[in-house]
């Protein structure tokens, strides 16, 4: 045995790195479950390739196997092609019981050829009305997008493609409950809501384009698993020069923040931190921050 061996090489690199879990070559059999659908959520592809179907008797869904606690967590989506008025495809993170944290993209589908919205929310203890809705600047049934999830103890950042759409900052200090103590898995559902999904509810799915499927490919997360009560970021990442760990500290630079500005300015539908209607005692305290 060479002396190299006495070293247990991965405690030290739990030691020097802080160990976040970066899944290497994606493969959906090691990572998730379908968890439901009877048969409508597919694993292809040798497991590079999900896909979840809706017809009228079912939706399907699928959920990661790993629960995590802070991470940068991205996900390639093909949404559904042609008709996919009436159908919602969501892709969250979420915690358990009744005060329970989530991260939200939803796409609400859409006529042919008219675009789709991606809906944005955060719960933190089980309280969401934090909508914000966007369009895309690209056709998003076309091709695989990459849409990620940047969470860490500072802020939340939704990004696509790697431009980030909405940062959702920490303001406990203004006594906002901020998600940092619930560990999340990541869910994706793919279901019928045409009582409110398109126009409003006003534009019905119509079956005969059923299955309706929305395709999943390339998962990476940068992350920290939360397994027996413990995290797999053995050591505070903010200590650790590696740049593996950004993620924990990461903040927008000055680039991002200028798309960020793009983003909401012209693709932004909706933002409840405007909807001064829906919250006549005043405007949520998070929103007074710019
Ligand atoms: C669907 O298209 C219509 C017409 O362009 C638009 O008003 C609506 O916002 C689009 N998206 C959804 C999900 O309703």
């Amino acid at each position: 045995m060479g002396s190299t061996s006495s070293l247990n090489l991965p405690l030290l690199m739990s030691l020097v790195i802080g160990c976040p879990v970066a899944a290497s070559a994606s493969n959906f059999y090691q990572d998730f479950d379908i968890t439901w659908g009877d048969g409508r959520g597919k694993i292809v592809n040798n497991g590079e390739v999900l896909t979840l179907s809706l017809d009228k008797a079912s939706g399907s869904g699928f959920q990661s196997k790993n629960e995590y606690l802070f991470g940068k967590i991205d996900m390639q989506l093909k949404l559904v092609p042609g008709n996919s008025a009436g159908t919602v495809t969501a892709y969250y993170l979420s915690s358990k019981g009744s005060t329970w944290d989530e991260i939200d993209f939803e796409f609400l589908g859409n006529l042919s050829g008219d675009p789709y919205i991606l809906h944005a929310n955060v719960f933190s203890q089980g309280k969401g009305n934090r909508e914000q809705q966007f369009y895309l600047w690209f056709d998003p049934t076309a091709d695989f997008h990459t849409y990620s999830i940047l969470w860490n103890p500072q802020r939340i950042i939704f990004s696509v493609d790697g431009t980030p759409i909405r940062e959702f900052k920490n303001t406990e200090s203004l006594g906002v409950p901020f998600p940092k103590n619930q560990p999340m898995r990541i869910y994706s559902s793919s279901w019928n809501a045409d009582d409110w999904a398109t126009r409003g509810g006003l534009v019905k799915t119509d079956w005969t384009q059923a299955p309706f499927t929305a395709s999943y490919r390339n998962f990476n997360a940068d992350a920290c698993v939360w397994s027996n009560e413990a995290s797999s970021c053995k050591s505070n990442p903010l200590s650790s020069a590696s740049t593996n760990n950004a993620w924990f500290s990461q903040e927008l630079d000055s680039t991002s923040q200028q798309r960020l500005q793009w983003v909401p300015k012209n693709y932004m539908i909706y933002n409840y931190c405007t909807d001064a209607k829906r919250f006549p005692q005043g405007l949520p305290p998070e929103c007074n921050m710019s």
